[in-house]
């Protein structure tokens, strides 16, 4: 068997040509130096029928490791490439054809991808082919050596001489011959993304993904496969990043012979991409990442390569300003005087950036009317966007404004003018998502008119930071433009769009900060990390609920990813009261910033958001790259939440805690501080503004730290927060 090894620093994976030309898929694990097709077996399996031109009943696609199986050669399980011919002829039967090495990082016009230095990665390319079928399919893969990283696509092209039509395209198909797996994906709803789900898998399949048109609150498309005894600190763990922010699909699957396989990539449902003689469709990236050192250290290896390899642009490395936005503040309900006083408020405290959301446009005085008219609303500001814009500077702040450019209200000058432009089915009345329906994205030419009209507006004035939000999901999918195209098509071309839209807007705009937002964290992917380096983390700003959300994206995400901000109380979505110290630790663990009335809070709270901004900048360099432990699962192992970031080489570590309940007499929690040299010695001392009984400590062992931690105080009050500096002496 020829045998195609991949090799990264701690990971190897293999595949293996068989002498028909089949390409399997040996192995992804732990690194090892032999070929690994001894790992095959032969029977004759009953029901697994034998390609046709192999005479031996003992050979079936069927029980066989493969590397991107199709419909139609004999395998039964969930296929990663499904075609047709226009004709109606069923599947393709893949071959080997050739393989090549390139230097550098492959990258995918159009779609978001993986990037490295020239030195840093390498690319192989496998083709392969049915020459019958009119398929050639060349499967990419970048090895990123240092980072244990290995990222797939496929490009499916047409060599025939008739139409063929995708029914389904994957990006990723991994099979394991043996082991007992738990999947781990993340699910959620508005208010409450990425909650992880921990599920034991066995004989028959579970299935996920999003129909929304987004990747959605509802499931995320970063999935983890673990052993069953993996844990945070040690086992074998596989991760999959989906780089795509539109519909998707995963499926994991244990089959009749308990092997397991896991895809992922495009959603089936919807998509039906018929493909011309010659054209060929490049499918997402997908980023796979193996240890066997438990859960914690894949998620770093996803928080490095998110951070230096996904984000882009100058804030990829340098600190995020800290900003107010005047969202929870005001909702729609301001003028550029008050937007000028909070601004001046906050610049008193040390916020460095005003975000001006939703409502400075069109008629846009609630959610039901001016989406889509990107004109600045000067009768509400009271003058043009740039006097406002100047008064804020004045005060020492840069200035960020919030868009939604892939939205349109009915009631707008863009929908009576364009009313084609909107996704609608002819003869229908569409579903209406916050009384507000979608543009047709798919169309370069929708993607030109709001563009125009976003970056007339950008250019009046000095505007450092976009938010870009996208508020409900997408329904009656059917392009009304003059070049009908084909409706399987609409969907991920729409997502091309958004993509081709934000390209634009950070070529035209190198220095801009752009935050995504989908309903807070309706659209939190690596795809989307690749035009904005962070995004809202969710519309819950309730410090208590947020430690889980937080907790939950930290798995696939790396916290200066992860929009974070200090908000009123009560809390606007729960109603939940709890300490403003408590508030900014967990915005701390994220891009940290406000959103309320600052003229609203008491002197000593001023004062502590003076100390809170004074200590994120101060530790900005561990938030931002160090080490990110979860120390305890919010509300699963115990009544407190903690986590901690440590310098690489261990030197310097920030300890933070929260309790999550209250009790009479109740027990110590011990919190530990992970990421420490173990015979090294370490000071803790609290950090300002964490609530009272925090003890300081001189000397303590890494060790012992590691393993037993600090006992947390013992006081009454409800969600005190605590953090630590923990410094090697
Ligand atoms: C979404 C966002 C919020 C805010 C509103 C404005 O819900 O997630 O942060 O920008 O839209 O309408």
């Amino acid at each position: 068997m020829k045998i195609i090894p991949l090799d990264t620093k701690h990971t190897t994976y293999q595949m293996g040509v068989t002498e028909q030309g089949f390409l399997l898929h040996l192995y992804y694990g732990s690194k090892v130096d032999c070929d690994m097709d001894y790992l095959l077996t032969y029977y004759d399996r009953g029901f697994s029928g034998n390609p046709g031109d192999v005479d031996d009943r003992t050979f079936s696609l069927d029980a066989l490791p493969q590397e991107y199986p199709s419909c139609g050669a004999g395998d039964f399980r969930s296929p990663s490439l499904a075609v047709r011919g226009a004709d109606g002829t069923p599947g393709c039967d893949l071959r080997y054809k050739t393989h090549r090495w390139l230097d550098g990082k492959y990258a995918i016009p159009g779609l978001p991808a993986v990037y490295a230095d020239q030195t840093a990665a390498r690319t192989l390319e496998v083709v392969l082919a049915d020459p019958g079928a009119g398929v050639e399919v060349t499967l990419k893969y970048g090895v990123l050596p240092e980072l244990d990283v290995i990222t797939r696509c496929a490009v499916i092209k047409n060599t025939g001489s008739r139409e063929i039509i995708l029914d389904k395209a994957a990006s990723v198909n991994l099979d394991f011959l043996c082991g007992g797996y738990d999947l781990i994906h993340f699910t959620g709803r508005h208010g409450m993304e990425r909650m992880p789900q921990r599920v034991k898998l066995g004989p028959g399949s579970l299935t996920l993904g999003s129909r929304r048109g987004t990747s959605s609150h509802q499931q995320n498309p970063f999935v983890i496969l673990a052993d069953h005894s993996a844990t945070e600190d040690a086992g074998a763990c596989w991760g999959i990043s989906l780089l795509y922010s539109g519909n998707f699909s995963g499926e994991a699957a244990v089959d009749q012979f308990s092997q397991t396989r896991l895809t992922l990539g495009l959603r089936e449902w919807g998509f039906d991409y018929p493909l011309a003689p010659g054209e060929s469709l490049a499918t997402p990236e997908a980023a796979m990442a193996y240890t066997a050192e438990g859960l914690t250290a894949l998620s770093q290896i996803y928080h490095r390569l998110i951070r230096r390899h996904v984000c882009r642009g100058k804030y990829r490395d340098i600190r995020r300003p800290i900003l107010i936005n005047n969202w929870e503040a005001t909702y729609f309900d301001f003028t550029g005087d008050k937007i000028v006083d909070i601004a001046r408020q906050a610049a008193e405290l040390g916020v460095e950036m005003l975000v001006l959301d939703d409502g400075w446009f069109g008629r846009r005085d609630d959610d039901c009317a001016g989406l889509g008219d990107w004109k600045v609303n000067e009768a509400k500001l009271g003058g043009p966007l740039k006097d406002v814009v100047d008064r804020v500077n004045d005060l020492g702040m840069a200035f960020g404004l919030w868009i939604e450019p892939e939205m349109v209200s009915e009631d707008s000058d863009l929908y009576r003018a364009h009313p084609d432009w909107a996704f609608t089915v002819p003869g229908r009345q569409p579903v209406r998502g916050r009384s507000q329906l979608v543009l047709d994205f798919s169309r370069p030419e929708v993607v030109d008119g709001v563009f125009n009209q976003i970056a007339a507006v950008i250019d009046q004035a000095n505007i450092k930071y976009i938010k870009m939000d996208m508020n409900r999901s997408i329904t009656d999918v059917y392009s009304n433009g003059q070049a009908r195209q084909h409706y399987g098509k609409t969907m991920h071309r729409y997502v091309l769009g958004v993509y081709d839209f934000l390209e634009r807007l950070i070529t035209r705009y190198p220095d801009m900060l752009i935050e995504g937002c989908s309903g807070g964290g309706g659209r939190f992917d690596a795809g989307m990390l690749y035009y904005t380096p962070q995004i809202w983390c969710s519309d819950n700003t309730d410090a208590i609920e947020r430690i889980r959300i937080q907790h939950g994206t930290s798995f696939g995400y790396p916290i200066q990813t992860m929009g974070a901000h200090v908000s009123a109380v009560p809390n606007h979505q729960t109603g939940r009261i709890t300490p403003i110290g408590t508030r900014a630790t967990v915005a701390m663990a994220g891009t940290f910033g406000y959103e309320l009335d600052l003229s609203l809070i008491t002197e000593e709270e001023k004062e502590a958001v003076k100390n809170q901004i004074a200590t994120y900048k101060r530790y900005w360099h561990l938030i931002a790259d160090g080490r990110y432990y979860r120390l305890h699962e919010p509300g699963r192992d115990t009544e407190m939440a903690a986590w901690n970031f440590a310098a690489a080489d261990g030197s310097e570590a920030l300890l933070s805690a929260v309790s999550l309940d209250t009790h009479c007499n109740g027990p110590v929690t011990y919190v530990p501080c992970k990421g420490l040299v173990p015979d090294a010695r370490y000071d803790l001392t609290p950090v300002e503004g964490s609530a009272p009984g925090a003890k300081a400590y001189k000397k303590i062992s890494g060790a012992a730290l590691m393993e037993t931690g600090i006992p947390m105080p013992l006081i009454p009050g409800e969600y005190n927060a605590w953090s630590w500096a923990v410094v090697r002496r």
